[in-house]
Order: C-alpha cells, then structure tokens, then sequence
C-alpha cells in the first residue's frame, strides 16, 4: 500500500529561470499569460481567481494589461482578485495605499467592478487585524483558491510583505514592516515619519497555494533577492527562498537582477 501523503502540496519542481533582455518583453509574457487564462475561465463560464501584487514592478503589468483589454475588446467580467497586502491604517482613499494603486492602474483603466478586486481593509485592520485576515483567508478559498500569484520581490527579499523571519507555514496576517522596507517607501510618502510601521499581508502559505506563481524582479537592487529565490532553499532569513517549494513559479528577470550570481 502506498505510504499516506503528508501534504496534499506537489512534487516542488526547481525555480524556472526565464532571463530576459527588457522587462517589457516578461510583463507582455505574464501578461499574454493571464489573459489567455480568463478567456479560458470565461469560455467554461467560470471566473478567473488571480491574486496580485504592487509596487513599481507591476506598473508595466497593468499598463499591458489595460493596453491589450482596450485594444482587442476584452471582456474581463470573470475575472476575480486579491491583492496580497495594504498597510494598516490607511484608508482606501489615502495615495499611497495599494487600494488606490489598484483603483488608478487596474480598476478604472480597465472598466473592472471594484468589488471583484479584493485589496485588505487597511482601515479595519487597524481595529481588528485578525478578524480581516481571517475572512480574507475565508474568501479566497470560498472563490476557489489562487490560480495565478503575481509577484514581486523587496530588496531584501520579502514577498508580499512577508518580511525576513516570516514562516513557511504563515498565513494572512498584520506583520510590521522591515526598516529597509519602510526605508524604500518614504519617498512616495514623503518622509520616512509618514510610513507606516505595520501591513496585513497574505502569508507565505496563502502564496504557495496559488496554482501558479510569476515572479518578475528586475535590476541590479534586485539582484541579492533574486540569488536567494534561486537557491530556493526555504531560509527564512530569504522569504522568497521559499518560493523553491513551489511546483510552478518562473522567475522573470532581466540582466542586471541576475548579476553576482
Ligand atoms: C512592496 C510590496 C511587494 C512588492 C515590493 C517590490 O513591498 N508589498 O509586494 O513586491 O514592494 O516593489 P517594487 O516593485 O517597487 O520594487
């Protein structure tokens, strides 16, 4: 009789490297890639259940994304998302929260219903953050479940906002954030005094659950957390290390991220 699994997770596969010359060249592949998975959700009548990400990485991504939807008339009805992270405090409303990221650079340009884009309630999470994590953790797998993961990589090698520390086995909680985290956003906040000190960020198992996961991380101050992602070895210290236990993540970089290799 065949030993009982201990995990209902795959085999881990080694971390698909796909090096390219320009980041637009990755974000038109990520991006060909998510479309073709709606338009096959949509032909089945079923959504599409992505979970994704901010940051500068992505602006590229959703400008593709919205460059395509217009241009070819998609009809984006079926998709569903969850975003991995927002910083507790700020409400939906504030600049540089990552519900007003989505609302500018995905929600509006793409005509999307802001209700199938599911971001953590910065504001709530301030007074309960576990009860927000909880039902967000609920509401994913109520939806079905992440087909798709879109990521990137913190310079020191945080995903989502799963700072260096973060466990295998975390799940979606309020974490505080790595001083050279908040080091890297106080200039969109205009001081370093401005940012905040705590996010509700999807945990490192809410990620590894995603069916598929694409990482996209370009130049050189990417380029210590790209190695780590490579080694895959599950350090803490590297939370994107972890990624090497995933069955199906491509990692898109460009030269200079891969430098030192
Ligand atoms: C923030 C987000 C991460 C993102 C990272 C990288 O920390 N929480 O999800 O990957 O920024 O940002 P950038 O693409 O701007 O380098």
């Amino acid at each position: 009789m065949p030993a009982p699994q201990a995990s209902s997770r795959p085999e881990p596969a080694a971390v698909n490297l796909r090096p390219v010359e320009r980041a637009p060249e990755a974000l038109a592949e990520v991006a060909a890639e998510v479309l073709d998975l709606i338009e096959q959700r949509r032909r089945a009548d079923k959504p599409c259940v992505l979970g994704l990400a901010t940051g500068s990485t992505m602006l590229g991504f959703y400008a593709e994304l919205v460059r395509r939807v217009r241009a070819e008339d998609r009809d984006l009805s079926g998709l569903r998302s969850f975003n991995l992270d927002e910083f507790v405090g700020l409400p939906a409303e504030h600049p540089q929260s990552f519900a007003a990221y989505m609302r500018v650079h995905l929600i509006e340009p793409a005509g999307l219903d802001p209700a199938s884009v599911r971001i953590p309630d910065g504001e709530l999470a301030r007074q309960d953050p576990r009860a927000v994590a909880a039902a967000y953790e609920q509401e994913i797998v109520a939806a079905g479940g992440l087909e798709i993961q879109l990521l990137g990589l913190g310079r020191n090698g945080h995903i989502g906002f799963n700072e260096p520390g973060s466990a295998l086995d975390s799940r979606t909680r309020q974490v505080d954030l790595a001083e050279s985290t908040r080091d890297d956003a106080a200039a969109a906040f205009g001081g370093l005094e401005a940012v905040p000190r705590h996010a509700i960020t999807m945990g490192v198992a809410t990620i590894l659950d995603a069916r598929r996961v694409r990482v996209l991380a370009f130049g050189e101050r990417k380029a210590d957390a790209v190695a780590a992602t490579l080694r895959g070895d599950g350090d803490a210290a590297w939370p994107c290390s972890y990624l090497g236990s995933h069955p199906d993540v491509r990692l898109y970089v460009d030269g200079p991220a891969v430098q030192g290799r």
